[in-house]
């Protein structure tokens, strides 16, 4: 197992970005590691947001790659139309797939990195056995559906065991947190283990995005402690 130092990946969701104007929105994250766009279809959350033209259109200007988060029903015939669209990474809710591994890997053979996500109430360990078919397991701290809600810390337990499943079988897999992330609970999930960090009113709420950023990212691998040593498992890297 390769043993090098964590990165601390901070991905702001434009879900608390300004609508009319992303294209300045975007502009104002370039030092991000890669934008969250949330994708809510009205049924498998009570939201509803973009779809595929406005991805696609987001894909064309983003001065960083693009981390789709879909919160969206019947994901295995859906999910692989975004990553033909060349996006970096696509996230598909495993309650919402009858076939995960295969959505998986079908998401790979399109060139995109393979996330899955677990609603807070979703246990982690039916599903262990696959993360060699992942890129990503993204773990909610909040339900799905809505910004600015609070971090719930009752999920810590889970990211610790995600953490131990992941270095334990030395896959590659980046362990993301989405949902109430600030600078302070940054902290307490990246002791957890997680290190890609979703943050949507804690990065577009402030008065300068990109020192946001710069901030919670100096929090979260402040958090992983001078001696992490853990597989590299960086998911978003710039061009
Ligand atoms: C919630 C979304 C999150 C949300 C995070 O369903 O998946 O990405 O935008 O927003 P904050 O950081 O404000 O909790
Ligand atoms: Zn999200």
């Amino acid at each position: 197992m390769s043993i090098s130092p964590l990165n601390c990946c901070i991905n702001p969701s434009i879900l608390s970005a300004d609508f009319v104007n992303l294209e300045a929105e975007l502009a104002r994250i370039s030092n991000a590691d890669a934008v969250h766009v949330d994708v809510m279809d009205n049924h498998f959350v009570p939201n509803l947001t973009i779809g595929l033209p406005v991805v696609e259109r987001i894909q064309k200007v983003s001065p960083v790659p693009l981390d789709a988060h879909l919160m969206i029903s019947n994901a295995d015939r859906w999910a692989p139309q975004f990553a033909d669209a060349g996006l970096s990474s696509v996230t598909f809710h495993v309650e919402a797939s009858d076939a995960p591994i295969k959505l998986a890997r079908e998401l790979r053979a399109r060139g995109s990195k393979a996330g899955m996500a677990l609603r807070p109430a979703t246990p982690m360990e039916p599903y262990l056995d696959m993360l060699p078919e992942l890129d990503m397991l993204l773990i909610m701290t909040v339900e799905p559906g809505f910004g600015g809600q609070a971090f719930l810390d009752v999920m810590l337990p889970k990211i610790r065991r995600a953490r131990a499943a992941v270095d334990g079988s030395g896959v590659d897999v980046a362990i993301q947190v989405d949902g109430g992330i600030t600078e302070e609970t940054i902290i307490r999930a990246a002791e957890a283990g997680a290190n890609v960090f979703v943050a949507g009113s804690a990065v577009y709420g402030k008065p300068s995005p990109e020192d946001a950023i710069e901030s919670l990212r100096a929090k979260g691998q402040l958090a992983f402690g001078p001696t992490a040593s853990r597989p590299n498992n960086v998911v978003f890297q710039q061009a």
